[in-house]
């Protein structure tokens, strides 16, 4: 017989790529804004699940560094629903969240950095799940900036190149201190990482799913974490 949920999902890591707000809207004749709506609440509601299960961290995919593309009213309609949830944010100190922004928040408007560093600084002490939320981040761009941090030391002569090492390049990205993900989900069948914690994920088990990230419920939540705890990760052995 399978183990209650709570106790498979007990400390782990998971990353959530939500993706599916778009088509979501469209099949109901509804501009993509309403799906972002609908998605933040679903991420709101997905967030208090994984505290009730003891995840020991999730991370949620809000905005790309690539997202920038998308048309400026679309752009601006997700920046506005962000804002709205930094303020609400503050619920989660008493869910005894710690809040991290992984991202690039310097190019964001400065009233949202503000909030960003407060609700940071606000929850950094809280014991509970480490709610990371991505916003403005890339993979890729993560690395370079581990990359120059590194390299900076070296400059200054305080480190010597082949003493570099994973972990190392592991405290440097926005995730430090933290394990990496156990699995990444991907709702709404894209079967890609789009630039997703890409240092992170090296062995990160990926588990897609068909439904639309705004139709997404806890039952679904359930069917992840099962989905994981049947897959046999070897880590290179046998
Ligand atoms: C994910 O949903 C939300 C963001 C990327 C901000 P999408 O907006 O990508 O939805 P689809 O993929 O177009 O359906
Ligand atoms: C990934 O979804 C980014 C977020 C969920 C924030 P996208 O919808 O932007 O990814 P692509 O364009 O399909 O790869
Ligand atoms: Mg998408």
């Amino acid at each position: 017989m399978e183990q209650p949920i709570q106790e498979l999902a007990k400390g782990l890591s998971i990353g959530i790529i939500m993706d599916g707000n778009g088509r979501w809207a469209k099949r109901r004749g509804m501009p993509r804004t309403a799906g972002h709506k609908k998605g933040a609440e679903v991420f709101q509601d997905i967030t208090r699940y994984c505290n009730q299960l003891g995840v020991e961290s999730v991370t949620f995919y809000a905005f790309s560094t690539e997202n920038w593309r998308r048309p400026q009213d679309e752009v601006g309609a997700i920046m506005k629903l962000f804002g709205e949830y930094l303020v609400k944010a503050f619920d989660y100190q008493k869910e005894n969240n710690r809040v991290v922004f992984l991202g690039d928040r310097s190019v964001l408007e400065p009233k949202h950095q503000k909030l960003m560093n407060e609700i940071e600084e606000k929850t950094a002490a809280n014991t509970g799940m480490t709610l990371n939320i991505a916003v403005n981040y890339g993979g890729r761009p993560e690395i370079v900036r581990a990359a120059r941090q590194l390299a900076q030391l070296v400059k200054e002569g305080k480190l010597e190149p082949q003493d570099i090492t994973e972990e190392m390049m592991s405290d440097h990205m926005y995730t430090r201190g933290q394990k990496d993900p156990d699995f990444i989900l991907r709702p709404s069948g894209e079967k890609r990482l789009s630039n997703f914690m890409l240092w992170q994920a090296a062995y990160s088990e990926l588990v897609e799913m068909d439904v639309l990230w705004p139709d997404f419920t806890r039952a679904d939540l359930d069917a992840a974490i099962l989905e994981f705890c049947h897959r046999s990760r070897r880590f290179g052995g046998v």
